[in-house]
């Protein structure tokens, strides 16, 4: 067999699954890097952990679990591989590296970073302990390893009202996202002390483009991830993490779908789910779309950008994201 027909044999069944989303002369250049780096992860025994914003190249070409951010810190640490490569922004990677510390975690791109983890520092925790005495501290899983030092339990979307009620306190102390807290607050009796941060893709939406989307489109279902504010999550028919969001899709198999949230998502989900009709608003998150296959070759062949965390803040950040990890969802 020559090496395009083997090439061919070896990607042809996944460019069928997102050939409505990846143009022909995009996937000439994706086809052998996907073949590259699927057999470097088998020699290297290696495992790609991408999160569900990640482009329809890496999320069906190349990533062994794709997943929201509580089930990759979970398969983080159930992982029997030597290498993780995780394909989303760096506090994922750092959680990875929390949940799996004699691993050695991988992320294609320093940079891909996140507004919501750099809207906060560990000295900002320490100035609301004092502030709030005895208070505990959720931090959102969006953070970095600094802040879940200072941090009692992290949360994710999936399981934020679980975390605060699982405290059993009257008050807590719940950064960094405000809308996230919002979002809690309507659904609990804890009080709720929030921070200013906030999801710069996200912020974007707003009640009045899901209203005029409804009046174009009736009966269309229109689910929103809990970063969004608090007007555009009332104007959904559900909310949830994107793991959430991409289950309601599979069980509901609703006719027409809009998803309030990053745009790979929809491109992503629509490829497993082909009855489904999606109206795609789009809001990129440039720190996900850092990553790209280039990158994740270079990651696995040279080993480049490997996460490493101080002892010290990793040991008291590591506690805080056991406990997310123990909660469920
Ligand atoms: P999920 O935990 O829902 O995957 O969300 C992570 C994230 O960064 C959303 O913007
Ligand atoms: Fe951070 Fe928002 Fe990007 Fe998620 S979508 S990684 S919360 S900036």
């Amino acid at each position: 067999m020559s090496a395009q027909e083997q090439l061919n044999k070896e990607t042809i069944k996944i460019y069928q699954k997102i050939s409505r989303h990846v143009p022909e002369i995009e996937w000439k250049i994706h086809a052998p890097l996907i073949e590259k780096i699927n057999k470097l992860k088998k020699e290297k025994n290696a495992v790609i952990l991408a999160h569900n914003y990640q482009t329809p190249e890496i999320y069906h070409g190349v990533a062994d679990i794709a997943a929201d951010s509580l089930a990759l810190a979970v398969e983080a640490s159930k992982t029997s591989a030597d290498i993780i490569v995780l394909c989303g922004v760096h506090f994922m990677a750092e959680t990875a590296k929390l949940m799996s510390p004699n691993k050695k975690v991988f992320i294609p791109d320093m940079g891909a970073g996140c507004s919501l983890a750099e809207s906060l520092t560990g000295n900002d925790v320490r100035l609301l302990k004092k502030k709030y005495p005895g208070v505990p501290v959720v931090s959102y899983v969006n953070t970095s390893a600094d802040v879940k030092a200072e941090t009692d339990i992290c949360c994710t979307s999936a399981n934020a009202v679980k975390v605060v009620e699982s405290l059993k306190t009257d008050k807590v102390i719940f950064l960094p996202d405000q809308h996230l807290a919002n979002y809690v607050a309507k659904q609990t009796k804890v009080k709720i002390i929030s921070w200013k941060g906030s999801c710069i893709v996200h912020e974007q939406f707003s009640a009045k483009e899901i209203k005029d989307i409804r009046s174009a489109n009736p009966g269309i279902k229109v689910i929103g991830h809990p970063e969004c504010p608090d007007d555009v999550l009332e104007a959904c028919d559900f909310a949830g993490s994107t793991g959430g969001m991409i289950d309601y899709v599979k069980k509901n198999q609703p006719k027409k779908v809009m998803l309030v949230t990053e745009c790979s998502m929809s491109d992503n989900v629509q490829a497993d789910n082909p009855k489904v009709d999606f109206i795609k608003p789009c809001n990129l998150c440039p720190y996900m779309k850092k990553i790209t296959l280039n990158k994740i070759l270079d990651c696995l062949e040279n080993e480049t950008n490997e996460i490493f965390i101080e002892d010290k803040i990793s040991k008291a950040a590591r506690k805080s994201v056991q406990r997310m990890a123990e909660i469920g969802r």
